[in-house]
């Protein structure tokens, strides 16, 4: 019985981990050489800021003991020269700095045998070499998640001046602070480098994989699976769906395996697949995105009036008045199917309109009502970040089920204010309502540069380049833009 629950249990994980992406996204060695000259600036400008606890020791000179204590350590200066970062193939990053420096300073306070004093202290560290790897993995939430794998440090020469109101001793002492400041480097250095990742680990976990897309959708940006780390790029299999705000139901399909390019001439590829767009699609749809009402108010602003069915409603008593804002009821009764070819991404909208006029004595006249197909090509562009998806009317078909003034013997005139209403008003209603667009990178101050959209048959491809601003610079495009 057991065994079988224990077979069971090692299929659903397997089909678990079988589940192919809806998103996948790609870094490459471009990618990393750009994280890496950004991350050292950060550390450097971290480093500067650190603050340090004070520490104590003791050292025997001969018979004399030296007690000392060292505070107010602070970095005045750190260099790294030579940075480098590459793909460890299985397992995860290495980013190595060779023969950087650092001058710290600090404050002193001795006491030996008969001596005391104080005063301040630089120590200079030359020809630091640190390698640090670290594993990428998925977590059990589909968070990413590092870890230190190992550490190695050799440090090249540490040199100590005191000064103060210093005697020849105090310049002599100096020489055996050197062992004490290398030896705690030694010992820490790994140490507070380990504690760093933590941190960055916890950052990571508290990183949302639901992102807010709107008030009708969201989509899920968990790791299917642990990065996979190859000698030139690192890939990520990203859940990809897109849900209606607050049910998080699976829709009932699934993705297809696709495969990204193998180019490395852009630091990020970004992978969409058509079940992304699929289940985008089914998540407006169900959240009623694609059911649209234009009311008088809308119907006034775009000129949409009886003027266009002139013909039509010639026989009734709307010709009386003068031309009356049309109301329109579009709703859509299947999702919208996508469908993603080599040069294009076409969206058929399936759906019943119902068409009334708005009299002057602020009564509703019902015109007609019937079904309607509309085949739109989606217009895909990339603004801030973010995938902006919209729609152009190729064509509609339309059949009239029921009207209040009998069937016309110009089913033209219909037609014509059917393709103008369409054209002119419900669909830049939808393109506005699609307008906030698809998050595609969730990185504080990094924008896309250089963004390219390549269309296969089942998936598009974007790549790009990024660019990170540091926070200053955006406050100021922030203002500039409010
Ligand atoms: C890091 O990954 C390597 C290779 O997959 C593995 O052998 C090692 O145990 C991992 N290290 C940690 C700390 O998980
Ligand atoms: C979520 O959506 C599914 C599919 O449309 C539906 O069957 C289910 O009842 C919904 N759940 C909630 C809590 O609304
Ligand atoms: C769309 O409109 C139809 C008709 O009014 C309604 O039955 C349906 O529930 C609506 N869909 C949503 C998701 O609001
Ligand atoms: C009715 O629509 C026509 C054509 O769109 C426009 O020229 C006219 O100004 C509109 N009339 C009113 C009262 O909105
Ligand atoms: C509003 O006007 C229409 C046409 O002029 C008329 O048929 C209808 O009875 C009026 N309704 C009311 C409540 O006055
Ligand atoms: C109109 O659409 C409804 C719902 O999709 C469908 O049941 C009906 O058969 C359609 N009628 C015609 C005449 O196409
Ligand atoms: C697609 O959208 C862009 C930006 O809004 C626009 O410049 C371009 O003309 C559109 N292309 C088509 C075919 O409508």
């Amino acid at each position: 019985m057991l065994k079988t629950w224990y077979f069971v249990l090692l299929c659903w994980l397997s089909l678990q981990l079988e589940a192919n992406p809806g998103l996948k996204v790609r870094i490459t060695q471009k990618g990393l050489d750009y994280g890496r000259r950004i991350g050292m600036e950060l550390v450097k400008q971290a480093v500067l800021k650190e603050t340090f606890p004070s520490w104590s020791g003791q050292e025997s000179l001969s018979v004399v003991k030296v007690n000392y204590v060292i505070s107010r350590l602070r970095i005045n200066a750190v260099d790294f020269p030579e940075t480098s970062a590459s793909f460890i193939p299985g397992t995860g990053i290495c980013l190595s700095v060779a023969r950087a420096s650092a001058t710290i300073s600090a404050d002193w306070r001795m006491n030996a045998w008969l001596l005391k004093g104080k005063g301040e202290i630089t120590v200079s560290i030359s020809g630091l070499f640190i390698s640090i790897i670290f594993n990428v993995s998925r977590d059990s939430t589909g968070h990413l998640s590092t870890l230190l794998h190992n550490c190695q440090l050799s440090i090249g020469s540490v040199k100590v001046k005191l000064s103060g109101r210093s005697s020849w001793i105090y310049s002599f002492l100096s020489g055996y602070l050197e062992k004490p400041i290398h030896t705690k480097l030694d010992k820490n250095l790994c140490l507070n480098i380990k504690y760093k990742i933590q941190m960055m680990d916890a950052q990571l976990k508290k990183h949302k994989v639901l992102s807010q897309i709107d008030t009708f959708a969201q989509v899920d940006y968990s790791l299917l699976s642990s990065p996979a780390v190859f000698k030139s790029h690192i890939n990520l299999d990203l859940k990809g769906t897109v849900y209606p705000v607050g049910n998080h139901t699976d829709p009932p399909f699934m993705p297809a395996p696709f495969a990204l390019p193998n180019q490395g001439d852009s630091m990020i590829y970004l992978g969409v697949s058509n079940y992304f767009l699929k289940s985008a699609s089914l998540a407006y749809y169900r959240a009623g995105a694609f059911n649209i009402t234009i009311s008088e108010e809308l119907a006034t602003t775009f000129s949409l009036n009886t003027s266009l069915l002139k013909y039509f409603v010639s026989e009734t008593s709307l010709s009386q008045a003068a031309a009356c804002p049309v109301l329109l009821n579009l709703m859509a009764t299947l999702p919208p199917a996508v469908s993603l070819n080599a040069d294009r991404c076409v969206l058929q909208i399936t759906g019943s309109v119902e068409v009334f006029a708005a009299l002057p004595n602020s009564t509703t006249q019902y015109i007609f009502t019937g079904n309607l197909t509309a085949s739109t090509t989606a217009n895909l562009t990339i603004t801030k970040q973010k995938l902006i998806i919209s729609l152009l009317l190729k064509r509609f078909q339309f059949s009239l089920l029921h009207s209040n003034l009998g069937f016309p013997e110009q089913k033209s005139v219909v037609e014509n204010f059917l393709s103008y209403a369409l054209r002119r008003v419900v669909i830049p209603v939808i393109n506005d309502k699609l307008g906030k667009g698809f998050p595609l990178l969730n990185l504080a101050h990094t924008s896309l540069t250089g963004p390219a959209i390549k269309m296969n048959q089942g998936h598009l491809v974007i790549s790009t380049d990024v660019h990170y601003q540091p926070v200053d610079r955006e406050d100021e495009d922030l203002h500039s833009h409010s």
